[in-house]
């Protein structure tokens, strides 16, 4: 399947496997390159620029062909240090990088003269004209349905995506709920180029997490998320798990970040993927999850994807119409 991002970028299939904190490490990214779609390694997963370094040469070592690095930039009172991380992604000479949450200005002035593709992932039509604006080589437009953050707006892809495709001119990239070569061909119907899963590479054989969450995401339905943080009006869609309803329930009863900051702590949500207790903190999951039914390999995964993808092509679209 040949389309403007598999054009530009030069990756085989219009997959993308988006940033995922704790998960996005080399074996997973490296298990999508090697399937023929784009992954990224997650910056901030790793405790330090260095250490980001050290992943992206293990990464080298699991794959020949291309991936990039998420740099998810957020806005707190101890930031990490993003300009030093961003700096260990040039030196290391990847290139793709995957940018979001924020204004990506400062980093862009150092991606693009290094030559690297720069996707930035965002949650309005008005962020996606801002960013490409700026020059990005593709946004990700993430709504409503996505794991993690998906805006303030609760515009679900179905309107979102056509919405961006119609102002756009870059290349476009769905993100959020798209977990099979259905969502692919809505995508791309949608106006699309490519799509980034989070959810469902999450949930492959190379993804490095317990067992259990597998599990347990194989038999989530669509009702099993929460949006948490509304009221701080930085909104996340996570599990819906004993942790989520208690940080609903106290910001519901006015509660201030202060007194959920030691539910939601990262380190919490990391206990989840490392023990596989699903309770043990808050962790990101999407609608998605309704539509993910095994545990395959990312080369199974992606093979899957694009053979049913030719087939609902070729064989149900074109039957709706005859020649
Ligand atoms: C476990 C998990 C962690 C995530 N962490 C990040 C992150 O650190 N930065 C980011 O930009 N997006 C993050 N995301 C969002 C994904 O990159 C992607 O945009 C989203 O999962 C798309 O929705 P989907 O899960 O329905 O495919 C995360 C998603 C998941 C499932």
């Amino acid at each position: 399947m040949r389309t403007r991002f598999t054009e530009l970028f030069g990756i085989e299939h219009p997959l993308i496997q988006g940033g995922m904190q704790w998960v996005g490490r080399a074996e997973l990214v490296a298990a999508v390159a090697n399937a023929g779609a784009l992954g990224h390694i997650t910056a901030l997963t790793q405790p330090t620029p260095e250490d980001l370094t050290r992943e992206i040469a293990r990464c080298r070592e699991l794959t020949d062909r291309p991936f990039g690095v998420n740099l998810t930039i957020l806005p707190s009172i101890t930031p990490p240090p993003y300009m030093e991380y961003a700096q260990a992604i040039v030196e290391a000479g990847v290139p793709f990088v995957e940018t979001a949450g924020n204004d990506p200005t400062t980093f862009l002035e150092i991606f693009k003269p290094a030559g690297i593709k720069v996707i930035h992932k965002a949650t309005t039509v008005r962020h996606a004209l801002k960013a490409q604006s700026l020059g990005v080589d593709a946004v990700s437009i993430d709504g409503f349905d996505c794991a993690g953050h998906p805006g303030e707006d609760d515009v679900p892809g179905l309107v979102l995506i056509p919405a961006a495709a119609d102002k756009l001119d870059c290349v476009l990239i769905a993100s959020g709920g798209i977990a099979d070569a259905r969502g692919l061909v809505a995508a791309l119907a949608l106006g699309a180029d490519a799509v980034n899963m989070g959810t469902r590479f999450m949930c492959t054989a190379e993804s490095p997490i317990h067992e259990q969450v597998k599990a347990h995401l194989v038999h989530a339905d669509e009702r099993m998320t929460q949006h948490i943080f509304r009221s701080f009006r930085n909104t996340a869609r996570v599990a819906r798990n004993k942790i989520s309803e208690q940080v609903v329930e106290i910001e519901k009863a006015g509660g201030s970040f202060e007194d959920v900051r030691d539910l939601v702590s990262g380190q919490r949500g990391r206990l989840v993927y490392e023990t596989g207790d699903t309770d043990a903190g808050i962790w990101s999951a999407g609608l998605s999850q309704a539509l993910i039914h095994d545990v395959p390999t990312c080369q199974e995964l992606v093979e899957r994807i694009m053979t049913e993808a030719e087939e609902i092509i070729h064989t149900r679209l074109a039957g709706l119409v005859p020649a």
